[in-house]
C-alpha cells in the first residue's frame, strides 16, 4: 500500500496519511517537544493473526514521557491499546508491523517552553520487516558521542528532541563501517545503542546497565530479563558496566522493539568471544521469536490480537 493511502489517527479522528498535515512552525517540529513510542506487531501465518506486542507497557511509558513534557494525552492506556488494534485492522495489515504513536506540542508560534502550549496526538501503523540484516552478527563501535545525561534532558523519556543524540551516534557508527553504535554515559559507563539496550554475558551471567545509567528503560529489555530468568534460569544483574567488559564478554547482544534481539559479532573491530553467535543469545533469540508470534502460551499476556478470529479481509 502506498504511504499516502494509509489510514492514520490524528487529532481524534481517522484520516488518510496524505491528508494529515502539521504546519511548518509546529512547536514539536521546531523544538523537539514531542514524545513517541515504537511498537511492533508480528504476523502469525498459521493463525492469520496480527499480534501486537506489549501495548500497555508502551502506552504506560508514553504516559511517562508525556508527563515529563507536560503533555496531556487524550486517551488512557486501555483506550490507546484499543485504538492501536482499530488502526491496524482498518489498514488490513497482514504481515509484521511497526506502530508509531506520538504526542507533541502543537502551537505554531515562536518561543521555546513547555507550559501554555497546546497538545496534539497521532498514530501511524506501517508494514515493517527488519531493522537489521539478521543473518549475521552486528559490528558495533563505541561512539565518540556520549548518551544524554538525565541532568541535561530526561533519559528515561522517549522524547523526539533527544533523538538527535541517537542520530549522531548512529550515523557516526555507520560512516565508520559499523552497523550500530554503543554509547557510553557521560560518566563513561556502557549505556546503550542508538535505539537498543545492551546486554553482556560473562561466565553464564547476564549483565545490563541499571536504570540509573541514563538508559531508556526498554520494553524489550524487560521481556528479555524475564525470558532469561524464567526460561533459562539465568542470573540477571543490573549494574554499571565498564567499557572493557564489552571486550572481555563471552557474548554481547542488543534489544529493542524495532531491532528485536541482535547478537553482536565484534566491538571496535575485536571479535566478541569467538565471533560466533553465542548459546545464550541464540536461546533468547529463539525464545523471543516464539513468544512474540503466539507460540508460548505463558507469554500470551504480552500479546493483543488484532483480528481475534475475524479474517483481515472482513475488517474495514
Ligand atoms: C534510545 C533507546 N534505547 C533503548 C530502546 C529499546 O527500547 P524498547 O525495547 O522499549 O523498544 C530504544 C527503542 O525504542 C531507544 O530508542
Amino acid at each position: 500500500m502506498h504511504l499516502g493511502d494509509l489510514t492514520v489517527y490524528h487529532d481524534g479522528a481517522f484520516a488518510r496519511y496524505a491528508d494529515s498535515k502539521v504546519g511548518l512552525l509546529t512547536h514539536g517540529l521546531q523544538y523537539g517537544t514531542g514524545c513517541f513510542e515504537g511498537i511492533r506487531g508480528f504476523w502469525s501465518e498459521r493463525e492469520e493473526e496480527l499480534y501486537l506486542l506489549q501495548l500497555a507497557d508502551h502506552y504506560d511509558r508514553l504516559a511517562q514521557s508525556a508527563r515529563i513534557l507536560m503533555i496531556t494525552l487524550p486517551h488512557t492506556t486501555p483506550e490507546l491499546c484499543e485504538l492501536t488494534v482499530e488502526l491496524c485492522a482498518r489498514n488490513q495489515l497482514r504481515g509484521d508491523v511497526y506502530v508509531r504513536p506520538f504526542a507533541y506540542k502543537a502551537n505554531e508560534d515562536i518561543g521555546v517552553r513547555l507550559h501554555g502550549v497546546k497538545d496534539a496526538f497521532a498514530m501511524v501503523a506501517i508494514p515493517f520487516e527488519r531493522y537489521f540484516d539478521t543473518q549475521r552478527g552486528l559490528k558495533v563501535g563505541v561512539s565518540s558521542w556520549r548518551r544524554i545525561d538525565d541532568t541535561m534532558a530526561p533519559a528515561r523519556g522517549k522524547i523526539t528532541g533527544t533523538y538527535v543524540n541517537s542520530a549522531l551516534a548512529k550515523s557516526e557508527a555507520v560512516m565508520n563501517g559499523f552497523d550500530e553504535a554503543i554509547m557510553l554515559s557521560a560518566e563513561g559507563h556502557v549505556c546503550e545503542g542508538s535505539a537498543e539496550n545492551v546486554f553482556v554475558v560473562r561466565r553464564g551471567v547476564l549483565y545490563t546497565p541499571d536504570p540509573s545509567q541514563n538508559i531508556l528503560e526498554g520494553v524489550t529489555r524487560r521481556a528479555i530479563i524475564t525470558l532469561a530468568a524464567e526460561e533459562l534460569g539465568l542470573t540477571v544483574v543490573e549494574r554499571a558496566i565498564d567499557r572493557s567488559e564489552l571486550v572481555v564478554a563471552d557474548e554481547l547482544f542488543i534489544t529493542g522493539s524495532a531491532a528485536g534481539i541482535q547478537w553482536i559479532e565484534s566491538v571496535d573491530h575485536r571479535p566478541v568471544g569467538n565471533g560466533e553467535r553465542g548459546p545464550i543469545a541464540g536461546a533468547l533469540i529463539d525464545l523471543y521469536d516464539r513468544a512474540i508470534r503466539g507460540g508460548m502460551p505463558k507469554y500470551a499476556p504480552w500479546l493483543t490480537r488484532t483480528y481475534g478470529g475475524r479474517t483481515p479481509a472482513t475488517v474495514g
